[in-house]
């Protein structure tokens, strides 16, 4: 079994599931080790480049799991998977997977989102999927994992629980658990921040969308 970093062991742990699929399966590690250890019982791993899919399938030919050429949840039917996987990529990029065939997504999602995170929690509140938690993990690098739940079809998907009373802007931008929760590192990381914007001459519209919802959370 394939030792995964800290970033992937905590992506590991937040699945449990009978199918998961894992968009980006790369080197195949996440689903290697879900395999592995009887996580999951079946491996849906999807790869849209030569290279890593030849990869995904040499780590993962022992185990019960598909390996899939094809772009995004292209290559998913409705239904088949469980709970869904995607880590590593920009925000926008997994938005851009989650959108594109709304009805194959599974109704757990983890997603570990190198960037613009603020953009998945957009796509939750958009589509139906309640984000049940948000973590930032890691060593030295630290990296942002979260996870959704669809929500039942009679309630509003602008209605997450996780927003409840919270400044919206701020929670959608800095994370709703994060700003509930408060721990010192995601602090830390909010003043280290702060005194990024205000140290530059001009602030684009978005630089100063954050730096206000900042100093309103602090
Ligand atoms: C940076 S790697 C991350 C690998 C692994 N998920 C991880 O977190 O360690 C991103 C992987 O996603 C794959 N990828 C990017 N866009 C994709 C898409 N639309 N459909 C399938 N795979 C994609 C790339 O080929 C690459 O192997």
């Amino acid at each position: 079994m394939p030792r995964l970093d800290p970033r992937l062991r905590f992506v590991a742990g937040r699945i449990r599931s009978q199918v998961h699929a894992d968009i980006g399966s790369d080197h195949g590690h996440l689903l290697a080790a879900l395999l592995a250890t009887g996580r999951v019982v079946r491996g849906i791993a999807i790869e849209n480049k030569p290279t890593p899919l030849a990869n995904s399938r040499v780590a993962l030919a022992r185990y019960a799991c598909d390996v899939r050429s094809g772009d995004g949840l292209e290559p998913l039917q409705p239904g088949e998977a469980d709970s869904l996987s995607v880590c590593g990529m920009g925000g926008r990029s997994m938005v851009e997977i989650l959108t594109r065939f709304p009805d194959r997504v599974p109704d757990h999602v983890v997603l570990q989102p190198n960037q613009r995170s603020d953009l998945i929690r957009r796509w939750g509140l958009a589509s139906g999927f309640h984000l049940i938690d948000e973590h930032w993990v890691g060593d030295h690098r630290l990296f942002e994992v979260l996870e959704f739940s669809r929500a039942a079809a009679d309630v509003l998907s602008h209605d997450d629980p996780a927003y409840e009373g919270l400044d919206r802007s701020a929670a959608v931008l800095l994370g709703p658990h994060h700003l509930r929760r408060r721990e010192t590192k995601f602090v830390e990381r909010l003043c280290e921040e702060r005194a990024y914007y205000q140290g530059l001459q001009v602030l684009t519209p978005a630089s100063r969308e954050r730096l206000d919802a900042i100093e309103r959370s602090i």
